[in-house]
C-alpha cells in the first residue's frame, strides 16, 4: 500500500469529488458509495494483482478490464506502466473512469476507457493480459451462460475473481465449476490470494 499511498489518496480524492457533483449518483451507487465511505476503493485485490503483474510482466503489456466500472484497478495498472483499456456498459460509470484519468494525471500513463458491452464492444480484439474484478449483477453471466466461455476470454493469461465473476459463488464447490470450465478450454489456472485466480493459456492452446 505505502508505494502506491499517492495514487490511492488521489483516487479516494477524485472519486469524492465526482460524486459530489452528481449528487444523485452519489444516493444511488451503494457499491462505491460503501468503497469510499471505507476508504477502500483501491482494495487489497486490486494492490495484489497490480504487484503480481508487476513482478511478473514488463512494462508495456497490454492489459484489459472487462467490467471496470470506475476503471480505479486500470487506472493503478497504467501508473505502474502497463498499456491499458477499461471497458464498462454502464455510461455514468464510463464518463466516470474519464473524470478520474484526469484527475490523476500525470501518475498514470496510457489507459483507454471505452463505453459498451464486453466483448462485443472490442470486437476481438487480443490482449496480453485480462483482470476481471467484481462483475455481478450485470448482463454478463447471461452472455457467459449463452454463449462458450472461450468467447469472453480475450488474452494469455486471465486474472479473475472467481467469486463474483457474473453471479456471487459463496462455495468452493461453485468457484471450482467455473475454474473447470476455464480449464477446459486450455487455460491452467493457480490460485493468486483468496478467490483471485490467475488463468494461463497452455502451450500450443
Ligand atoms: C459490481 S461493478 C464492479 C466494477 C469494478 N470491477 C470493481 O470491482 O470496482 C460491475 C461493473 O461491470 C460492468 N459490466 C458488467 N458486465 C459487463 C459487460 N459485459 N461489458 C461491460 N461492462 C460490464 C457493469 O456496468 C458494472 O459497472
Amino acid at each position: 500500500m505505502k508505494k502506491h499511498q499517492k495514487f490511492v489518496e488521489k483516487a479516494n480524492t477524485a472519486l469524492t469529488q465526482w460524486f459530489s457533483f452528481q449528487p444523485n449518483l452519489w444516493k444511488e451507487d451503494e457499491y462505491y458509495r460503501t468503497k469510499l465511505a471505507s476508504r477502500n476503493f483501491i482494495t487489497h485485490a486490486d494492490l495484489v494483482i497490480c504487484g503480481y503483474l508487476s513482478k511478473s510482466f514488463p512494462i508495456g503489456t497490454t492489459v484489459c478490464e472487462p467490467g471496470c466500472g470506475y476503471g480505479q484497478l486500470s487506472l493503478l495498472l497504467a501508473s505502474v506502466g502497463f498499456r491499458c483499456v477499461g471497458v464498462d456498459s454502464a455510461g455514468t460509470r464510463h464518463m466516470g473512469s474519464i473524470f478520474l484519468k484526469e484527475r490523476l494525471l500525470p501518475l498514470v500513463g496510457e489507459v483507454d476507457f471505452v463505453e459498451g458491452i464486453f466483448p462485443e464492444v472490442l470486437g476481438g480484439r487480443y490482449f496480453d493480459v485480462s483482470v476481471i474484478g467484481n462483475i455481478v449483477n450485470s448482463g454478463w453471466h447471461k452472455w457467459v451462460s449463452e454463449n462458450p466461455i472461450s468467447k469472453a476470454l480475450n488474452a494469455d493469461t486471465i486474472l479473475i475473481d472467481t467469486r463474483t465473476f457474473g453471479i456471487i459463488r459463496d462455495t468452493y464447490e461453485q468457484r471450482k465449476v467455473l475454474i473447470g470450465s476455464i480449464e477446459e478450454v486450455g487455460y491452467e489456472g493457480t490460485q493468486l490470494s483468496g478467490d483471485t485466480y490467475v488463468f494461463r493459456k497452455r502451450k500450443g492452446e
